[in-house]
């Protein structure tokens, strides 16, 4: 980290003392009618606010909800739950203030949540006039909001050029360290497992990865598209058959390096989406033409948990099963109980994974939970994060 000024090395001198601390957090929770349904991120943003109150500081924090129109906060576009569930986890009020671009009043020693930026008109253009004013409002700016890193916005970059200091928060370099740590020089068998619904999406990542790891995993659609590349048949199941050239050529980039992409040697189907459908063990080559896939067979399941077993480093993005209905689960659930016995080293992300590591108990047993859903993924595909990047530029000057 010694590229990024850090909020960690600020907080031990006395540079935050009666200053303006502006923190970018990913505050970007999911909510049902109103109430937070799982709160890592805001938890994961504690330790910032913390270290700047503690510092002295007045803390100004704000994060994007959603994906709003930008020119008014409509009843769904509210940090207000957030700001409750803050002021909790602080143990002190958290105001919420709107309009807050053009100044606010704030006090050391107290926290303001700035309505979610993302609703001011030019935050998502990276708007220089929108991002002066706001680096105005600070004497320090702070960027915790690893889930953001990805885009160029005027919270997460514009403001980082013109702010007094620039720095990172406790949850950026945290993050940067462990993904970094997984990919720089990981110790092998490296296994990546990516799952998800579509090839097309997560083909950049399937590409990279390709290049790096021992063994790719595929799950869920992806790994029926990659079925069809290998030559079998997958009924009705959900796949890309425009994506089976992509698919073959990632295999063969594998087998030239000597390395694989397992693909499964049975399945459960069913010959419906429901909860309530019958699940049935097949062999991989016994799919019939009204079947869909929905999750890895218990051979395969087993067949991954040995490979699981014996990987140096473990990344894992996405589930490779319909694990929210318990007949379809098996498979998620042998491959999370691998990562988590795994004595390798494993870093997960993106919003499935969490939900797969929540329902099978296993976070104290992963190595690095992200905060991410596309910056890990753009983090592992290689690619230069943005408001990362704009932080190391400031380091320099
Ligand atoms: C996320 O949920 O992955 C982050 O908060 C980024 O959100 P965005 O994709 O709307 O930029």
């Amino acid at each position: 980290m010694s590229t990024i000024k850090t909020l960690t090395s600020l907080a031990k001198t006395d540079a935050l003392a009666g200053k303006r601390v502006f923190i970018r957090s990913d505050l970007n929770v999911p909510l049902k009618d109103g109430v937070i349904t799982e709160d890592t991120r805001i938890r994961a943003s504690v330790p910032a606010i913390r270290m700047a109150l503690d510092a002295g500081a007045a803390v100004m924090v704000t994060s994007h909800l959603g994906r709003p129109t930008e020119g008014a906060v409509s009843k769904e576009d509210t940090l207000a739950p957030v700001a409750n569930r803050l002021s909790q986890l602080l143990g002190q009020p958290v105001t919420l203030l709107t309009n807050w671009v053009d100044g606010v009043t704030t006090s050391s020693g107290q926290v303001y949540l700035l309505e979610n930026c993302r609703c001011n008109i030019g935050e998502k253009k990276n708007d220089p006039e929108l991002a002066r004013k706001m680096a105005a409002l600070c004497d320090v700016y702070v960027n915790d909001a690893f889930g953001t890193a990805h885009r160029a916005e005027a919270t997460t970059h514009g403001i980082a050029k013109y702010a007094a200091i620039a720095c990172a928060g406790p949850l950026l370099e945290a993050e940067l360290v462990a993904l970094g740590r997984a990919l720089q020089d990981p110790r092998r068998p490296l296994v990546a497992i990516v799952g998800g619904s579509k090839v097309s999406t997560k083909l950049s990542i399937l590409q990279a990865l390709a290049d790096k790891v021992d063994q790719l995993v595929v799950g869920g659609g992806i790994a029926n598209t990659f079925m069809l590349a290998a030559g079998l048949s997958i009924g009705k199941s959900l796949a890309e058959p425009d994506q089976v050239d992509q698919a073959r050529a990632v295999i063969d980039m594998m087998k030239a390096r000597g390395a694989a992409v397992p693909i499964p040697v049975d399945v459960v189907c069913a010959k419906e989406f429901s909860a309530s459908a019958v699940a049935t063990v097949k062999a991989a080559d016994q799919v019939a033409e009204d079947d869909l896939i929905l999750d890895i067979g218990p051979q395969t399941a087993n067949q991954l948990a040995a490979i699981l077993g014996l990987a140096g480093t473990i990344v894992w993005n996405g589930p490779v099963g319909v694990f929210e209905i318990d007949a379809f689960a098996n498979g998620t659930k042998v491959v999370s109980q691998a990562i988590a016995d795994s004595p390798g080293f494993s870093i997960a992300g993106g919003g499935d994974t969490l939900a797969a590591i929540a329902k099978y108990h296993i976070a104290d047993k992963v190595g690095y939970i992200s905060t991410g859903g596309g910056a890990f993924l753009e983090f592992l595909e290689g690619k230069t994060l943005p408001a990362v990047e704009i932080l190391q530029q400031r380091a320099q000057a």
